[in-house]
């Protein structure tokens, strides 16, 4: 069968790479692709927002699946042309992306379902949400409802940053993603990303990981997308996962279902460990960058068979859990400097012995036959280990092998697992 993969950071060089050695491909196609994405799949250029031309790509490349790997096509509604067109993908169509499109969605769901989450208020114009506010205490969230690149959520700690950050959404600051806001109250507790697979009626639980949103050593700074990540959480325990399977997912894979939306794809939930349980912070409709690095390190089966039975009506009935090896992977996110802000472009990258750690490429590109950082995150230096501390000592040692004089990475990834593997032992 022939695949085509749709996006071009690291996320999408880990798929890529777990998608072409199943046996079930034949040929690999991603677009845009990158120059590490390309060591494992032709790169093609199709404008993704054109959905016509993507169909007749795969009708002329006798594509027989499609894998998504960013959210904003989904949202755009992808996967419902590529269905109408009877082409399988992974990804859920346009009314189920709405779980990532929509915040208050979500947080409606939420209140219907009886899931557990921070209690939020649905405002869409600026006078209400102002006269609002008081009722949450601080510190309180304020979030754009839509789609905004990972930026639309402020954590305000006094009532002034709180009406700025109202002001701003109402102002047009998000575009239309804040014509809508949604006010919630401010949780505390660990984070942890959960990843479970749906055919839109079954689901499977996938793995976990934590991430480092903000830039600095020490989570100081501002956020990120994620300067790196570890597989799995040891603080998300089997017995939290059964409790966020029975008490989040399933009833929202139920919920969608009944409501006519099913949802096909991965849940990607955001969680925080509260001293009331876990709750949910957001979901996402797409694997995370750069969680799916290290679940795909991690990852044993056979991905293709997996994301086509999650793509086919009832394709994962009575299906096991995918099986992930035992141990840890960590990836560190090698980013350019100036990021989050403007990332220097351009700068040279020369990666000397890595050992067994798996370089993913994010932000790159082949400039005169030379790799040049050409994003903000650049590389995704991925290793192995039977604990976390191991895991990021074999990371940090090839990241001391890759020559790249114009970027940066934290030094301190894995920090909490390194301290508690620290206590235990
Ligand atoms: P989101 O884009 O919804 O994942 O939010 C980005 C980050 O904001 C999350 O990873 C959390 O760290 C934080 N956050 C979002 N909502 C809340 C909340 N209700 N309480 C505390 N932190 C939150
Ligand atoms: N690493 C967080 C995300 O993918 O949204």
């Amino acid at each position: 069968m022939n695949i085509l993969l749709i996006g071009s950071g690291g996320r999408e060089h880990a798929l890529a790479w777990r998608l072409s050695q199943s046996p079930v491909c034949e040929k690999l196609f991603a677009s845009p692709g990158n120059p590490g994405i390309s060591e494992c799949a032709e790169c093609v250029a199709i404008d993704v927002a054109d959905h016509a031309a993507v169909v007749d790509f795969c009708r002329a490349n006798s594509i027989g699946f499609v894998v998504v790997g960013p959210e904003a096509p989904l949202v755009d509604g992808l996967g419902d042309s590529l269905r109408a067109a009877d082409i399988k993908v992974f990804g859920p169509n346009a009314n189920a992306a709405v779980l990532e499109g929509s915040k208050g969605f979500v947080k409606d769901l939420c209140a219907r379902e009886n899931i557990p989450t921070a209690a939020y208020a649905r405002h869409s114009d600026k006078a209400s949400a102002l006269a609002d506010l008081a009722r949450f205490g601080l510190p309180v969230v304020i979030k754009a409802d839509g789609l905004a690149a990972g930026k639309g959520v402020i954590i305000a700690e006094t009532e002034a940053e709180a009406r700025d950050a109202i002001d701003h959404m109402f102002g047009g600051g998000f575009g239309d993603a804040g014509a809508e806001v949604v006010i919630e109250e401010f949780m505390t507790g660990e984070e942890v990303s959960f990843f479970a697979i749906s055919d839109g009626t079954n689901v499977v639980p996938f793995g976990s990981a934590q991430d480092h949103k903000r830039v600095g050593d020490g989570d100081t700074g501002p956020n990120t997308g994620g300067m790196g990540a570890y597989s799995p959480a040891p603080v998300f325990t089997p017995a939290l996962e059964a409790e966020v399977m029975e008490r989040i997912i399933q009833p929202t894979v139920k919920a969608m279902a009944r409501d006519g939306r099913p949802y096909s794809g991965v849940f990607f939930a955001g969680l925080m460990l509260t001293a009331q349980g876990a709750k949910l912070i957001e979901y996402n409709c797409r694997f995370g960058d750069p969680e799916c690095q290290v679940l795909m390190m991690r990852f044993e089966g056979d991905l293709v068979e997996l994301l086509l039975a999650a793509a086919t009506e009832g394709g994962l009935a009575g299906a096991e859990r995918p099986v992930l090896s035992d141990g840890y992977a960590l990836t560190i996110v090698m980013a350019a400097n100036g990021y989050p802000g403007t990332p220097e472009k351009g700068g040279a990258i020369a990666i000397g012995n890595v050992g067994d750690a798996r370089i993913f490429h994010a932000g790159t590109a082949m400039r005169d036959g030379q790799l040049v950082a050409n994003g903000g995150r650049v590389l995704n230096v991925t290793a192995s280990g039977a604990m976390v501390t191991e895991a990021q000592a074999a990371a940090y040692a090839a990241v001391d092998a890759i020559d790249f004089p114009t970027g940066f990475c934290r030094r301190d990834i894995g920090w909490r697992e390194v301290v508690r593997e620290k206590v235990q032992s």
